[in-house]
Formats: C-alpha cells, structure tokens, sequence
C-alpha cells in the first residue's frame, strides 16, 4: 500500500475515475476532511466502502481528540480484510446482502432438490475388505498432505489453553497436537518402509490458525521440537476473521467502544480451502507429485486410526471427494451425507444438517421422513468433518472458485419482521460445503467406520456435557479419553486378546463406559495387521488394567495382564512381552470439575489416575530383550 498522502494529482484522477467533485461532500462530508491524510490507496478503499452503502462509518470521523493514526489504522483494517476475502469486502457486502435477503424471505436452500442417497464404501473393522484398504491407503500416505484446521475459538469446551495443547488421555498425557503429528510421521513411515531403495518422504503439515490460535500453536511446536518433525514440514496459515453486519443492507458493525475498527467474526473452517489456495501451497503439492490432501479437525484422537482404510478407499475408488462418516440413527443430532438432485439437473453430494435433512425428505416423498433402514440405521451416514481430497481435482477446482467455499448466515432477528438483529451477524463458510461447487462429474463418495473407531471429539465442557440428553455423545474430555481406551480394548479383542468388560463410572455427571486404559503411540501400530502382527499367543487383559507402550518393536506373546504394564524403548531396540504381570495397578480417582486444587486439564475430565504401582519395562539401548515376569 502506498503510504504518501493523497495528491492533488491523486484526488482528481478520483474525480476523474467517477468521483466528482461533489462525490466526497455529498456521500461522507466528515470523511472528506480527512481526506488529505490518506494514502491514494486508502483514498480508494474509502470510495469502495462508500459507493458500496456503507458511509455510516464515517459519520463520528470530525469529532476531536481522535489522532490521524488511529484513522489511518482504521484502513490499515479494512485493507486487511479487502485482501483476505477472495473478491474483496465488495463481494463480501455483496454476498451478504443476498444472503440476508434470502434469510429475511425464509428462503430454504434446498428448494427444488431432492434427496437420495449417495455411493460410498461401508467398511467393517478388521476384515479382508477393510485390511486391503489400510494396505492401499499406507501405500498412498506417502503421497498425502494433511491439513489441520484449527482455528476455532472452543467456547464450548471453555479451556484455558488451545484445544491442540489438551492431553488426548491421561495415561501418557500426550496433547493431541503430538499425537496428531506422531501419527502422520508413523504414516510416513510406513509408507516409505514399501518403496525399495530410500525413500525421503516428508509428509507435509498445514495447520490453518487463527488471530485466537496461532501464537500458541507456534509456540506449543517450537517448545516441543515439532514433536520430532521437521520445522520446515509444518506450515501454519492464519485465518482472518470477517466483518460484522449490523442489518439486512449489510451495513458494516462498527465496534460499539471504538469507533474506528470494523467488529469482527471468525468465518468458520471452510476458509481453509481460500488460504491453501492462495498460499500456493497446493501448487508446490501438486509439482511435488502429491496425489492427496486430507482434512481433520482439533480434537478427535481416534481418527488416525480411520484415516489409513479411507484412504485405501480414495485411491482404490478413485474418489475426488471422500467424507469420513460413522452409521448414523434416523434423525441423530449429526448431518447426514446426502446426495441431492436438483429439478434443473444439478446434483451435489453434501452434508445436509439433521434438521433439514428430515423436513427435506417429508418435502419430496418420503412423508416417514428420515427412518432407519434394515441395517437399523438410517442410510444417511453421518458426517464427521473429516475429508480427502483428490489433489489434481481439488487444484482444478480452486482455481475456478479462488477456494471460496458457498457461504451462510445465521443472524438472530429481534422479531418475526426479520428486519433487526439482536447482535451483529457475519457470512460463514464450512470445510464440508467444498463439494457444492462441484460438476456432476466429480466421483463423491464417502467411507463409513464404526464410530468407536474414528470419532470421539472433544468439545464440551463438563457442565453442558453432564446435561446432554441420555444416548446422545457428550463429547467431553471424559468422553474423548474414554474412548480411546475402549477402541485399543475393541482393537485387541478383535487380535483374540480377552480383554475384560468395561464397568460403569460416573464423571463430572456423565455415565461412561471404563474399560482397560490401554494406550500406545502411532508408531507401534497404525493399522489393524500391526496390532495382528505384534500382539499373539491367548493375551488377557483386566479391566482395572493400564498398558502403556512407548517405543516402536514392543511385541506380547501370551501375556496375561491384572494392573499397570509401562513399556518404554528405544528406536533400536526390540522388547517381547510374556508371562503374568499383576500389580496394584493404577486407579481412576474422581475429581469434581469445580475443585480447584487440581489443574484445569484433570478436573475438566473429572478423575486423576493415582499411580499406586506398576510395572516398568525400560530398554534406552539397542538389542534383543525378552521379558517374562
Ligand atoms: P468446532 O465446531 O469445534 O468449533 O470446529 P470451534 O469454533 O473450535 O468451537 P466452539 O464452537 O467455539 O465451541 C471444528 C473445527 O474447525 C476449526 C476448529 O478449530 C475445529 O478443529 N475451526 C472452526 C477453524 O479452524 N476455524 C473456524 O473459524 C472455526
């Protein structure tokens, strides 16, 4: 931006370019006099922001006492958020006035469509089907790019910290950004184990930010060396927030303490698609020969454990679009992945939230509306937020959109006139809505897991948690590290492990299901066959059981397991497991969310473990060991 103030040379080319000499007088007196303290690019964004209706802003712009910086930093702002919208705050007001419209109107956006359900891939846990697409999707790892979207503030978790930074469970207290990591660097390293000869992979790491997030993202990287990544394979992209809109004209929210600064809100995680875009990332992906790009969220710890079958299935069925979806019971409070055929010959396969999807369905049919099927689920799956992308498709495609996602609004009207708000609103955009600008050409699928197999987010905390209606997930810290354990339990059994019956315990008010707190890190398995092949002999495991495992060769042979077992070795060392360890073990204390004398990470999951004993295997040398208690 240029910084000299505006020209005499300046103003009349304005005048010139459409701007006579009344414009200024007649659309933002007040403005007019500070004309001369502005830079000719500042001159232009002022003219934009006017021609597009918005001079209310400048209305307190004579009052005294208010330096010209705070007024050249005002534009500092809107250049800002000029530039980070792709066509600009004119497309933006202009988007929102037709949105706003619409909303007003009670315009649904589903008129004319009519649901049917998509193809997709349903997969069943360990069998040949399923262990055929891990094979395929280890193969293909080494030729993916993830992305992280993690910018969001978590408000309804309230935690302190950045969600990333939260410990996934309590056992090894990894945070979920280290075992996110830890995962993707497994991944690679399976990958390359298949390719004859080196193979110098290094599967890349987009984490989108925001203004809320990226300071302490940085910081949890740099403090914890890249949790053992290479700094140059992580890159963060920061996410802008948009302005606020004060009515159905889409006048721009003026912050109500400082009259110089437009409100702003984040515009959800379909941004991420504009910022890969214009960073020029997915370029340097594509020249590099990458084939994949896969999205997840910032707290769901069981889905490294999905990502390997649905990838199979994105290679194996060519997908362009894969969605990660769990089964999903008639009219469960999840979207549902659905196909929907318009009359004029459109058809897009998307999420559909379960409260449109029912009432769509009654509209165009189906008077039962969303009703389960013979599998006793509905044939809708239902959307994790979790995607994979086909690269050279996907580059395709946002050349033609600039990434921009088809976006909503959500403003809460005052009354039933729809003409005020009780707050301002802003345009949002979601990762999943990528698929609405697709042709019919586009092979968009979806790939179903169980869900004790791929989704446990965390995102409420324990007070909103405790009241969610019987059946429904609470998605808390309790759930999210309770199923953790369950999956390893559910994963061992399905290897011919007896693994005990979980007991009932209540946490911070919500029933959970305890089973053994079985944990290992991403390297010691990634796939179904490695836990085949490195678990084996009749196992047995007790429910009041911990199993730690920290290293990459650790293999058990008939181990019968009743307290703790904590296994810790080096990349070179190689550990098997046999025999009975029995112990006092640890305990699960409960802890009351409101005591303060525990931190905020233990009482947000409301127990502790108290280590009363345990066994601890440690092998910091190279070797062959074999362990028999
Ligand atoms: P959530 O639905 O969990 O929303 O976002 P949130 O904003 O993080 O939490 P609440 O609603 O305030 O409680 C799903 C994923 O999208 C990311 C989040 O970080 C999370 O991984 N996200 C959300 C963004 O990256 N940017 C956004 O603007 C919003």
């Amino acid at each position: 931006m240029a910084s000299s103030g505006a020209t005499a040379e300046n103003l009349s080319k304005l005048r010139i370019n459409g701007s006579p000499k009344g414009y200024w007088a007649a659309s933002a007196p007040n403005l007019q006099k500070n004309l001369s303290i502005l830079s000719s690019d500042q001159i232009e964004l002022a003219k934009m922001l006017l021609d597009e209706g918005q001079s209310h802003i400048f209305v307190h712009w004579l009052e005294p006492g208010v330096d010209d910086e705070e007024k050249k930093g005002f534009f500092d702002q809107v250049a800002r958020l000029n530039s980070s919208y792709p066509g600009g705050l004119v497309s933006y007001i202009r988007n929102a006035r037709n949105l706003l419209a619409d909303s007003k109107a009670g315009k649904n956006p589903f008129d004319g469509f009519t649901p049917s359900v998509p193809s997709g891939e349903v997969l069943n846990f360990g069998d040949d089907n399923f262990v055929m697409f891990e094979e395929a999707g280890i193969r293909e790892a080494r030729n993916a790019a993830f992305v992280l979207v993690a910018g969001g503030l978590g408000e309804r978790l309230g935690y302190k910290g950045i969600k990333l930074a939260l410990p996934s469970e309590s056992t090894t207290g990894t945070c979920f950004l280290q075992h996110y990591v830890e995962s993707i660097l497994a991944l690679q390293d399976a990958s390359c184990r298949l390719v004859e000869g080196q193979c110098q992979t290094q599967i890349p790491l987009v984490i989108m930010t925001s203004d809320d997030t990226h300071a302490r993202t940085l910081d949890l990287l740099e403090s914890n060396a890249y949790f053992g990544m290479k700094p140059t394979q992580v890159k963060l992209l920061k996410q802008e927030k948009v302005a606020c809109l004060d009515d159905n004209d889409a006048r721009l929210a003026v912050d109500l303490q400082y009259k110089y600064k437009i409100q702003t809100k984040p515009h959800g995680h379909g941004d991420v698609h504009s910022l890969l875009y214009s960073s020029g990332l997915l370029k340097l992906w594509h020249d590099a020969g990458l084939k994949w790009v896969l999205f997840f969220q910032d707290t769901n710890a069981l889905l490294f454990k999905a990502i390997p079958a649905s990838l199979g299935v994105s290679s194996t069925k060519k997908y362009h679009v894969n969605s990660l979806a769990v089964p999903r019971k008639a009219k469960e409070a999840i979207g549902g992945i659905t196909k929907l055929t318009h009359a004029d010959g459109r058809t897009m396969v998307i999420n559909v939230e379960y409260n449109q999807l029912d009432p769509l369905l009654r509209a165009t049919g189906y008077p039962e509306g969303d009703v389960n099927c013979e599998t006793g689920f509905s044939p809708f799956p239902g959307n994790i937020n979790q995607l994979i992308l086909e690269l050279d498709s996907y580059i395709n495609e946002v050349a033609k959109t600039r990434g921009a996602i088809t976006e909503f609004v959500n403003p809460k009207y005052k009354d039933s006139s729809r003409t005020s708000f009780k707050s301002s609103t802003r345009l949002e955009c979601m990762m999943q809505d990528y698929p609405k600008t697709l042709p019919p050409s586009a092979r968009v699928g979806f790939t179903v897991m169980d869900i004790w197999l791929a989704y446990a987010p965390v995102k409420n905390n324990p007070e909103d948690a405790a009241k969610v209606p019987k059946g429904n997930p609470y998605h808390s810290a309790t759930s999210g590290e309770m199923a953790i354990y369950r999956a390893n339990s559910l994963i061992f059994r399905k290897v011919g492990v007896q693994v005990a019956d979980p007991v009932r315990q209540v946490f911070n008010g919500q029933e959970v299901e305890v089973w053994p707190r079985i944990a290992w890190n991403p390297k010691w398995a990634m796939t179904f066959s490695d836990v085949k092949r490195k678990v084996g002999g009749s196992c047995s495991i007790s429910q009041r059981s911990t199993m730690v495992v920290k290293g990459r060769n650790v293999s058990f042979e008939g181990l019968s397991l009743d307290g703790a077992l904590v296994i810790n070795l080096v990349e070179d060392a190689e550990v098997k497991v046999s025999g009975c360890v029995q112990n006092k073990g640890w305990t699960l204390e409960p802890v009351d969310y409101k005591d303060s004398s525990y931190s905020e990470e233990v009482r947000m999951r409301g127990f502790r473990i108290e280590k009363a004993d345990q066994s601890e295997m440690n092998y910091p040398e190279p070797g062959k060991f074999c362990f028999k208690s």
